[in-house]
């Protein structure tokens, strides 16, 4: 079922569980490559994303059990193959995070090159910088990145930007590098503390994971280990601002309200109520929506993965607020999708400024990609009419039965 037909049905009511983040399991996925030992993974979330990287995982000789939807068994021993196709890494760009782990357990990996996607040109030269730094050779041609490293040895690296992936990848290398490595200007993402405890787990020797200097070092082997994947705070965002375009209340249980701090501010800014539990939000939104501005950044600032749910909220303001996208360069392409549900949003380089109208008409929409087909999903809670939204399948990738879940607090929403 690739369409979503949606209807306003009034304030959403209700309580809503979070799932396992796909941005902390899919580099944890990836890095049981760097042991022989089994690795359980739990509070995995069942989505797209995650199925592709097992797929290619077991397309290079894992195995991989299930034992209830939520919980892998992943068994390395039998690895047999360091090449991953273009079938593959066109699929899921974080199939490049199996190149660290790839690498620091045998010394190289061949994987065709990522590509561009929708949302910007996503270039892999940081982990590769890192990679090169730690002693290995690279190699590019005919669409693959190949490396071969006879010995890989610590050393100091400075990101000339905060990537995520490319930290996530060069921590998993210098976990099996001789000697020190220093990471400098570091993601400090949530996912990557994830990670990091997870790699802790196989007896890595990680400190200052979630600040912007990391240091490891380096030991001889890893084992296996069990971890529990923190939850999906983009997943718990878009959920809070379901209630807040609604005008609703939502609680949103097994979320780590620390992790969505920038979102809580921001939501505060334009009206809305957040009580923080341990390891739950209450969320209330009252009748008039403020505008306000919003610039993404690096963690601990405000999630480029949000941008696109806040600017359907932004349409529904009194006044005027800008959004300023300053992690990737392509990332309004569903503007044009919301405009055409009435929303009046004016693109200006880098910035969308939006001129609440509290007024959407529901239309036939299309997701461009993943966050954008969940804006136009919390557009079309509140447009009147009927929205039809085609592109599921993007929302997939990210969102476990998203549409389920809405309608369990009492969205009009129907797959077909
Ligand atoms: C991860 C997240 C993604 C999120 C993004 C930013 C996963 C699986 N995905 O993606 O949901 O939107 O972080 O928070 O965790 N860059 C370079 N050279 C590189 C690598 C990146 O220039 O070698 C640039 C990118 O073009 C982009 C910026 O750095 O402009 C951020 O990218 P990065 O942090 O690497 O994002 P991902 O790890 O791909």
């Amino acid at each position: 079922m690739e369409n979503l037909r949606i209807c306003p049905n009034g304030p959403l009511q209700g309580i809503v569980r979070i799932e396992g983040a796909k941005n902390a399991a899919l580099p944890v996925i990836a890095a049981s490559i760097l042991t022989e030992e089994p690795c359980c993974i739990q509070n995995v979330p069942v989505l797209s994303d995650i199925q592709n990287m097992l797929y290619l995982l077991e397309a290079i000789g894992s195995i991989i059990h299930t034992s209830d939807r939520h919980q892998l068994y992943i068994e390395n021993a039998n690895i047999n193959s360091q090449i991953a196709s273009y079938d593959f890494t066109c699929r899921l760009r974080a199939s490049f995070l199996i190149a660290g782990p790839l690498l620091a357990r045998f010394g190289k990996f061949k994987i065709a090159l990522p590509g561009g996607c929708k949302i910007g040109t996503r270039p892999i030269d940081l982990h590769l910088k890192g990679f090169t730094a730690l002693g290995a050779s690279i190699y590019i041609g005919h669409g693959y990145v190949e490396a071969t490293a006879s010995a890989l040895t610590g050393a100091r690296i400075y990101l000339d930007f905060p990537s995520v992936g490319a930290t996530e990848n060069i921590m998993m290398v210098a976990t099996k590098a001789i000697g020190t490595t220093i990471i400098e200007n570091a993601a400090a993402e949530p996912e990557i503390l994830d990670l990091a405890n997870f790699l802790h787990g196989m007896g890595a020797k990680i400190t200052g994971a979630g600040t912007d200097t990391i240091i490891i070092e380096g030991i001889s082997s890893l084992h296996g280990t069990t971890h529990e994947i923190i939850p999906d705070r983009i997943e718990a965002g878009t959920f809070m601002t379901a209630a807040a375009i609604t005008g609703g209340s939502l609680k949103i249980e097994n979320v780590i309200p620390a992790h969505v701090k920038p979102l809580c501010a921001k939501l505060r800014e334009m009206g809305i109520t957040i009580h923080e539990l341990q390891s739950s939000l209450l969320v209330e939104a009252g009748s008039a929506l403020c505008p306000t501005d919003i610039k993404t950044l690096p963690y601990p600032g405000f999630p480029t993965d949000m941008q696109a749910q806040l600017c359907a909220l932004m349409s529904m303001t009194n006044g005027t607020g800008i959004i300023t996208e300053t992690i990737f360069e392509n990332r309004f392409m569903y503007v044009n999708e919301l405009k055409r549900m009435g929303a009046d949003i004016t693109i200006e380089g880098r910035a969308a400024i939006i001129k609440g109208t509290a007024h959407l008409s529901g239309a036939q929409v299309s997701a461009t990609d993943l966050r954008a087909g969940a804006a136009l999903v919390l557009a079309g809670l509140v447009a009147e009419g009927e929205t039809i939204l085609s592109g599921v399948s993007h929302i997939r990738r990210g969102y476990a039965d998203l549409a389920g879940k809405l309608r369990s607090v009492g969205a009009s929403i129907q797959e077909f």
